[in-house]
């Protein structure tokens, strides 16, 4: 609201004749001063600040080198939790992602391994923990090595090695994407205390252990400031939660203590699951895969169906070794001449679906695993139902070979599954049958574009006029602008959605 009588008062000049020019002269003056006074107190502000700025830059300058390089593998040092009796076995998948030379860190035994046994280079050299006898560890139904084992990153810590700005902690049946791995800690200040890992996949275990703790198989990174405090800790905590079952569980309890909470990554599996994983990684989520926990458990059944369990992870790590940051990312695209749908998961496996199917459910996992105790439900993700019915389920094709192409892409092909169950007799099946064999290239994937927000890729159905029809050609690529995965026609029935499907 405007104040009219305010207004009415005010009178900047009074109206004298003789006054005037005299008021003029003192207002020039004055504003004169004014102006000398405002340019010298900016040149001030500006002097002040270009003096900070340049002490500023020199402290940076003065920062050591080390400390503003990039975070790389150097700087990880890595506890694996192992033991003298389990090694002999366990110690193929170590060997399958540790760099000899390049990766740093021990793998932890319980005692000196027999004598005559042989440790190759290949190995990541082995210490042995200190005695945990006095420790108290009273659940009933564990096994007191937790102690020893929730103690690495204490003892990792006290070995005192320069340059270390992580601590990673994983078992003796854990495989690492080491890559991907730095990735994903060089987004975080090492210099703050961070506690970054995943869940289990199943409620229960969750509920059990706890939401708020990295699982010790997926792998546990903890930064130096953070390992300091808990170093310190830790041995009261282990003591403190002696009824506590797990390794894992004693060092979320003893960081709960201190008040960090969990990073969650989503590139770290636990695999706390039963039967096959393949509809788990079919449809991962749109981040680097870091770890894959219990590939040796007989409950778990081998990622590629026709391969055996160890033979299967070696062939997801020859095209790791090619494209690290796209192993298993998920890209989806019609084929809109035949009106199938695609899913690839790349480096891993392609499922061919004959009808259109809708983004939402391409996405979800495929039910091909039960939770860890061995019920269908609840996961901490949504899943859709495995159809057993060969009308109903994808054709899936697994991955064979990994080619480097002339110009810097990747040539990776899938075959179909030998058993391919599909007895199917719809007309709308026989010709996607008759694919035995999809070919994907796809450009490499820059590890920069884990600091963008995430996005799936897309992909495309390449028909060549000459494409035999036994052979399906897939581009993987960025997505353009407007792009979407999108099925061009109407649903009237509501036939592209799988539920909706299921119900009818
Ligand atoms: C930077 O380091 C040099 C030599 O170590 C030292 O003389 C100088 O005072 C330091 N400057 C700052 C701003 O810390
Ligand atoms: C990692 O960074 C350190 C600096 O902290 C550097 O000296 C080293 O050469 C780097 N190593 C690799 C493998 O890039
Ligand atoms: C290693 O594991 C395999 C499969 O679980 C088993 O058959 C074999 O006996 C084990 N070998 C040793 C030395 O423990
Ligand atoms: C694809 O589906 C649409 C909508 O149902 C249909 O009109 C079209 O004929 C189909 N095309 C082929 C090649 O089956
Ligand atoms: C698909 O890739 C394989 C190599 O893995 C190659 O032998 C075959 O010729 C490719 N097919 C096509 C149509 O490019």
């Amino acid at each position: 609201m405007k104040d009219i009588s305010l207004r009415k008062r005010y009178v900047p000049f009074p109206n004298n004749g003789k006054l005037i020019p005299k008021l003029r002269t003192i207002f020039i003056v004055k504003s004169f001063l004014i102006i000398i006074c405002l340019v010298a107190s900016v040149s001030l502000i500006s002097y002040a600040y270009n003096a900070v700025v340049v002490t500023n830059k020199l402290v940076v300058e003065n920062i050591s080198k080390e400390e503003a390089e990039e975070t790389n593998i150097s700087h990880i040092l890595f506890g694996i939790g192992g033991s003298a009796k389990t090694w002999n076995n366990r110690s193929r998948y170590s060997e399958l992602w540790w760099r000899p030379k390049v990766t740093r860190g021990f793998v932890w035994l319980d005692e000196n391994p027999q004598v005559n046994e042989p440790w190759p280079d290949t190995f990541p050299s082995y210490r042995i923990s200190q005695d945990t006898s006095t420790f108290k560890y009273t659940c009933w139904f564990g096994d007191r090595s937790a102690v020893r084992i929730a103690r690495i990153v204490k003892e990792s810590f006290e070995l005192g090695l320069n340059n270390v700005r992580w601590f990673v902690m994983g078992d003796d049946d854990t495989v690492f994407f080491p890559e991907n791995l730095v990735t994903v800690l060089a987004k975080y200040d090492h210099n703050q205390m961070y506690y970054i890992g995943g869940n289990s996949e199943s409620v229960e275990i969750n509920v059990f252990g706890s939401y708020s703790m990295a699982f010790g198989g997926g792998g546990i990174a903890i930064s130096y400031p953070l390992a300091a405090e808990l170093a310190k800790i830790l041995d009261g905590c282990i003591n403190r939660y002696h009824y506590l079952f797990a390794s894992d569980q004693k060092i979320g309890s003893c960081v709960a203590e201190i008040g960090v909470s969990l990073t969650k990554e989503l590139g770290f599996h636990q695999m706390d699951i039963q039967g096959s994983p393949r509809g788990l990684l079919a449809a991962h989520p749109v981040a680097p895969l870091v770890s894959m926990h219990h590939l040796d458990v007989y409950m778990l059944n081998s990622l590629i169906p026709s391969l055996s369990r160890f033979e299967s992870v070696k062939k997801v790590i020859k095209a790791y070794n090619k494209d690290p940051s796209r192993t298993l990312q998920h890209s989806l695209c019609y084929d809109l001449k035949r009106n199938w749908s695609l899913s690839v998961s790349w480096g891993f496996s392609i499922q061919l679906y004959p009808w259109l199917m809708n983004a939402r459910e391409l996405e979800m996992p495929m039910q091909t695993f039960k939770t860890w105790k061995g019920s269908e439900e609840p996961f901490t993700f949504n899943t859709r139902p495995n159809n057993v019915e060969p009308c109903k389920s994808p054709i899936e094709y697994y991955l064979d070979q990994v080619v480097d192409l002339p110009n810097g892409e990747t040539l990776t092909s899938y075959s179909i599954i030998a058993d391919s169950n599909k007895q199917c007799e719809n007309q709308n099946y026989r010709p996607a049958l008759a694919v035995r064999m999809v070919n994907v290239t796809a450009t490499i994937l820059r590890p920069q574009v884990w600091r963008q927000a995430p996005r799936r890729q897309c992909c495309e159905v390449i028909n060549e006029e000459d494409s035999i029809e036994s052979n399906l050609h897939i581009r993987i690529r960025g997505c353009n602008k407007w792009e979407s995965v999108t099925p061009p026609f109407y649903d009237k029935y509501g036939d592209f959605a799988y539920f909706q499907r299921m119900v009818r």
